[in-house]
C-alpha cells in the first residue's frame, strides 16, 4: 500500500477560508483542475481563452469569502462566493475593483469552483459549493447566480441548479468559451 493510500484510509476533511499564502498551491490545483478535467471538453483556442478570462483572483481570499476543502491537510478543492457584481474577469485582471452587490436585491457570485483531479468524484466540489452557499445565505443573499463551465454545469446540475441560458463568453480579443447562465434560490 502507498504511503498516499494508507493516509487515505483515514481521511480528515476541513474547509477553511483561503488565505494569500494558499495561491502558490491554489494557482497549482487551479491549472491541474482546468488541463485535466475541463480542456478536454474545449478546443485548444478556447483552452487559451478560457485561462485569460478566469486569472487567480485575489480580491475573493481579501473579501474573505474563498475557501478550501484540505484532506489531511493538503488542498483538495476550492470554491467560494462574492459579493461583487462580476462572474469572471472579462479584462483578465480579476475583480477587485468591481461593484459591492446589495443582498436584498441582489443574487451573490459563486466562483472559481476548482477540484484537484486526484479527487475529483468524491464530492468535494459539492462540500465547497454548499459550504459557499450556506456563507452567502448567512450574508443575507436569496438568490444565487454564476457562470458554468461545461464541466461546472454537471456539478451544478446534480445540486439542483437551473440553467438559465446557454452562452459564449470571451474578453473580445479571442475565442468565445461555451458557459451557462445558472441560478437558484437560497431562502
Ligand atoms: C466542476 C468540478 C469543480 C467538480 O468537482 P468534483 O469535486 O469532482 O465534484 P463532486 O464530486 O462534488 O460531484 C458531484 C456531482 O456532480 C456531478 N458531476 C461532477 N463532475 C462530473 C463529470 N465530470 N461528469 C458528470 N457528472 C459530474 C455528478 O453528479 C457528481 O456526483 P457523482 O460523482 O456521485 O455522480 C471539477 O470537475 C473541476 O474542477 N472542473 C474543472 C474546473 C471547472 O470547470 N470548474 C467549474 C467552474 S464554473
Amino acid at each position: 500500500m502507498t504511503y498516499q493510500a494508507a493516509i487515505l484510509e483515514t481521511p480528515i476533511i476541513e474547509i477553511r477560508r483561503a488565505t494569500l499564502a494558499d495561491r502558490p498551491a491554489l494557482e497549482e490545483m487551479k491549472e491541474r483542475s482546468i488541463s485535466t478535467l475541463l480542456d478536454p471538453l474545449m478546443t485548444p483556442e478556447q483552452r487559451t481563452e478560457m485561462r485569460r478570462i478566469t486569472p487567480f483572483d485575489p480580491a475573493l481570499i481579501e473579501d474573505g469569502t474563498y475557501y478550501v476543502a484540505t484532506v489531511n491537510g493538503w488542498i483538495a478543492a476550492s470554491g467560494g462566493w462574492s459579493r461583487r457584481a462580476a462572474l469572471f474577469s472579462p479584462n483578465g485582471r480579476g475583480t477587485g475593483d468591481a461593484p459591492m452587490l446589495d443582498p436584498e436585491t441582489d443574487a451573490a457570485g459563486i466562483r472559481a469552483m476548482y477540484t484537484n483531479p486526484d479527487f475529483a468524484r468524491k464530492g468535494l466540489g459539492s462540500l465547497v459549493l454548499s459550504t459557499a452557499l450556506a456563507a452567502a445565505r448567512l450574508a443575507g443573499f436569496q438568490r444565487a447566480q454564476l457562470l458554468a463551465t461545461v464541466a461546472g454545469e454537471r456539478l451544478y446540475r446534480a445540486a439542483g441548479w437551473r440553467s438559465d441560458e446557454q452562452v459564449m463568453v470571451g474578453s473580445g480579443d479571442g475565442a468565445v468559451v461555451p458557459g451557462y447562465r445558472m441560478s437558484r434560490d437560497i431562502r
